[in-house]
C-alpha cells in the first residue's frame, strides 16, 4: 500500500548550515496494517509523515502510494496533524465539512456524510457547537471524524492522543481500535507512548536520535480484537520490555 524507498532529509537552519533529519528511510506498509512510528523527541517523525502524505518533498529517496508517486491531489489518504487544527470560528458541523467543501461536494451529500461520521462518532447534540465549548476528548473526536468523512484509505496521525488525560486516551484508544476494526484502514501513527503502540499496532518502527534510521521494526502478534485491558496482560508487559528495550538500547 505505501512504499518509503531510501528517504532522506534534511533542513536549512537559520545559521545556513543543514540539519539532517531523515537518513535512507527504508518501509513498507501493507493494507490494512496499522504501521507505528516511534521515536524520541525532535528525531524526524512529523517530517517523516509529511513526506509521506506529500507535504514535504525529501532531498532524495520516494514515496510510493499503492505504486504511484505520492500526490496531494489524490483524496485517499487523510491527515490527523500533531495540533489539532481545528478551525476555532467553525462550529463542529462546518468544521467536519471543511473537508468535503473543499472537495466541492454538494450540500445534500455533504449532509448526508456529515450526518452518518457525527452519529459513527456519538458526537450527536454538538454540532452547533464550537471547539472552545469542548473538552478536550471531543475535540479529538472531532479532529478524527473531519479525517474519516472523506471515507479515505489512508490514515496519518500524528500523536493524536498525546495532550490527553491518562482516562481519555484509553477510552480513545478504545475507540480507535473499534474505528480501524469497523473501516479495515490502513494506518500510519505517530506517539511516544509504548503502551499506545502496542496496543494499537501491527508493527512498531523505532527510529534512533536524529537523523533518524530506523532502528528496527517489531511485529506485535497480540491477538485481535484488541482492547485497553490487555494492557495487563503477562504477554503485554514481555511485549513493553522488547520495545523499551530497543529504544533505548
Ligand atoms: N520546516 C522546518 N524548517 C527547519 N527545520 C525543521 C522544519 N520542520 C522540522 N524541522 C526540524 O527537524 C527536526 C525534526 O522535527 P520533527 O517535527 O519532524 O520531529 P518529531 O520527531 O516529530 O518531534 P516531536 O516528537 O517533538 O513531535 C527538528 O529539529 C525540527 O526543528
Ligand atoms: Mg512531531
Amino acid at each position: 500500500m505505501i512504499d518509503i524507498i531510501d528517504v532522506t532529509k534534511s533542513f536549512l537552519s537559520v545559521d545556513n548550515s543543514r540539519l539532517q533529519v531523515l537518513l535512507q528511510v527504508n518501509f513498507h506498509v501493507n493494507r490494512g496494517e496499522f504501521f507505528t512510528i516511534l521515536g524520541p523527541n525532535g528525531c524526524g517523525k512529523t517530517t517523516l509523515l509529511k513526506i509521506i502524505h506529500g507535504l514535504l518533498a525529501p532531498d532524495s529517496g520516494s514515496v510510493l502510494i499503492q505504486g504511484r508517486p505520492v500526490s496531494l491531489r489524490d483524496k485517499t489518504r487523510s491527515f490527523m496533524f500533531q495540533s489539532l487544527n481545528l478551525v476555532p470560528w467553525k462550529t463542529v458541523w462546518d468544521n467536519i465539512a471543511l473537508p468535503l467543501v473543499l472537495m466541492g461536494q454538494n450540500k445534500s451529500e455533504i449532509k448526508e456524510k456529515i450526518n452518518k461520521i457525527i452519529e459513527f462518532m456519538g458526537l450527536n447534540g454538538f454540532e452547533k457547537h464550537y471547539p472552545h465549548q469542548l473538552s478536550g476528548g471531543m475535540q479529538q473526536k472531532v479532529a478524527i471524524a473531519r479525517a474519516l468523512v472523506t471515507d479515505p484509505q489512508i490514515l496519518l496521525m500524528d500523536e493524536p492522543l498525546s495532550a490527553l488525560d491518562a482516562y481519555t486516551r484509553e477510552v480513545l484508544q478504545d475507540e480507535i481500535l473499534q474505528i480501524i476494526e469497523k473501516r479495515g484502514l490502513t494506518v500510519l501513527y505517530v506517539t511516544h507512548s509504548v503502551d499506545e503502540a502496542l496496543l494499537l499496532s501491527d508493527r512498531i518502527c523505532i527510529l534512533t536520535p536524529r537523523p533518524a534510521r530506523i532502528k528496527d521494526i517489531v511485529a506485535i502478534d497480540l491477538p485481535k480484537p484488541r482492547r485497553v485491558s490487555l494492557k495487563n496482560t503477562q504477554e503485554f508487559s514481555r511485549l513493553r520490555k522488547i520495545i523499551w528495550d530497543k529504544l533505548f538500547s
